[in-house]
């Protein structure tokens, strides 16, 4: 088969979020089994650069009056075509925030189907994500369907419904099938005006992560290679370097990393509540964490000045978006807490675990569908061929996170040879697309009958 992604965001070159490290590693993964994967991404002056091999220009084409030039590269060994219209939608310095986001999304829809369209590409499904996308979905119905790419589906993705709804019911009402990234997710929006009347088509599908962008033993932000094998060894070496990095002082604590977008959706007050109930007990927070909101960050930035002086060999919030520490933590961390209010999937609890580090989460989206209570959850785990592998709540007051976070922390003090194992357990889980990867290729299948 043969898909084309149509995206506005794509890891490591242009990330904003897990949107992004969901085009590159399910591209990755459709492509190890033997189909053809290209991704058609805006040119954007942001970009980075540095991890696309081959960027060369390949030709220019018009849309609307508008010169539209066309880029092609590797990145992490998907074919990316990116389209840079002569209009300077996507000189901007920046992928979102624009106040014509809108109109600059609408405009690279268009031209990527023109592109598919005008220079003889057929392909078997057209794959576009979130409101950015959306209208590819119904641009191809209305425009392209009954021309040279006539035998393409269209399937669209939801991995956040909180934005764009408008767009996002059009893509619903015009998509050969429609996703979303848990099941868990997908049972919580099936109520939701845009969803309902498509649940006929519409299918909760898990995301996995790449384990090869994600690799212990192959990782250049840590210090040493590790297995499920060596994993204390791996941590405890990971942990000193981020002491040091970090100016820390206390590497014989339970460390409890954040790594996350600051906003409503990740659980703010939880947050904040978290961090001064680790320090409470005896334990070292890292936040690696930036707000799109100018007064959540400015909020942020306080607490960290306060923690910075009354805790400061045991609290850091680096209030930044830092893709190498955000490794470092990963590894560095006994624990990595997820306390969102709601979580269509959730990439960093799967992250966490296959670096050994335990997930602390609160049970939603798939968050819930991930992480199986210690404790609680053992029936529920055995159910999907697991062994329980973090420490969950319920609720979104402060009780709950409490309660979870207590409970890790006291099992990290008291019983260190069963917290390696359970170290040790995590990693042996696999997170990664194997198996989603085929529950796509079967709906993509399913697109096309
Ligand atoms: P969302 O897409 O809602 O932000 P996900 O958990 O799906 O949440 O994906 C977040 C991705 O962004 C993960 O790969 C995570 O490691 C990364 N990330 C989030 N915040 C930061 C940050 N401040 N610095 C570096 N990486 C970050
Ligand atoms: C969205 C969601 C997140 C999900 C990601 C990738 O940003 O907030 O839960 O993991 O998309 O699908």
């Amino acid at each position: 088969m043969h898909i084309v992604h149509v995206a506005v965001e794509m890891a490591p070159i242009a990330k904003v979020g897990g949107l992004g490290d969901v085009v590159t590693s399910l591209s990755r993964a459709v492509q190890d089994m033997n189909h053809t994967v290209d991704v058609i991404l805006p040119k954007y002056d942001c970009l980075n650069l540095s991890s696309v091999k081959n960027l060369h220009y390949q030709t220019s084409f018009s849309l609307v009056g508008t010169e539209v030039k066309v880029w092609f590269g590797k990145v992490e060994g998907v074919s990316v075509y990116f389209l840079e219209p002569q209009n300077g939608y996507f000189w901007t310095g920046c992928i979102y925030g624009c106040p014509n986001d809108g109109e600059r999304f609408n405009f690279f829809c268009h031209a990527a189907l023109e592109f598919l369209q005008q220079y003889g590409f057929r392909p078997d499904i057209i794959h576009c994500h979130d409101w950015s996308s959306a209208p590819v979905a119904w641009l191809f119905k209305e425009h392209y369907k009954n021309y040279g790419l006539s035998k393409a589906r269209v399937v669209f993705t939801i991995h956040n419904l909180e934005f764009g709804a408008q767009n996002i019911g059009r893509a619903m009402l015009n998509s050969d099938k429609a996703t979303t990234v848990s099941p868990t997710y997908s049972k919580e929006v099936s109520e939701n005006p845009v969803v309902a009347p498509y649940l006929y088509k519409f299918h909760g599908i898990l995301n996995g992560i790449d384990p090869d962008i994600w690799d212990p033993f192959n990782d250049k932000f840590i210090p040493i290679s590790y297995t499920s094998e060596n994993v204390v060894e791996g941590k405890r070496a990971a942990k000193d370097a981020l002491q040091q990095r970090l100016g820390l002082k206390r590497a014989d604590l339970p460390l409890v990393g954040i790594i996350t977008r600051l906003t409503h959706q990740k659980g703010i007050h939880l947050i904040k509540h978290a961090i001064g109930r680790t320090l409470e007990r005896n334990g070292q927070i890292v936040l690696l964490g930036s707000a799109p909101d100018p007064r959540i960050q400015a909020d942020f930035v306080n607490m960290a000045n306060h923690l910075h002086s009354v805790h400061n060999d045991r609290a850091r919030l680096c209030l930044t978006f830092d893709e190498p520490l955000s490794h470092l933590i990963y590894v560095g961390a006994d624990f990595i807490l997820v306390p969102s209010i709601f979580e269509p999937c959730g990439l960093t609890q799967l992250t966490a675990m296959r670096y050994g580090s335990i997930p602390v989460v609160r049970k939603t989206g798939g968050l819930y569908d991930t992480v199986f209570d210690v404790d609680h959850d053992k029936e529920r785990a055995q159910a999907q061929g697991l062994e329980p592998n973090g420490f969950n709540f319920d609720g979104a007051d402060t009780a709950g996170v409490v309660y979870a976070l207590n409970r890790a922390i006291s099992a990290w003090f008291d019983g260190r040879n069963w917290f390696n194992s359970l170290c040790k357990r995590v990693m042996e889980q696999d997170w990664s697309w194997n198996r989603p990867a085929l529950d796509y290729l079967e709906l993509y299948h399913a697109a096309r009958k």
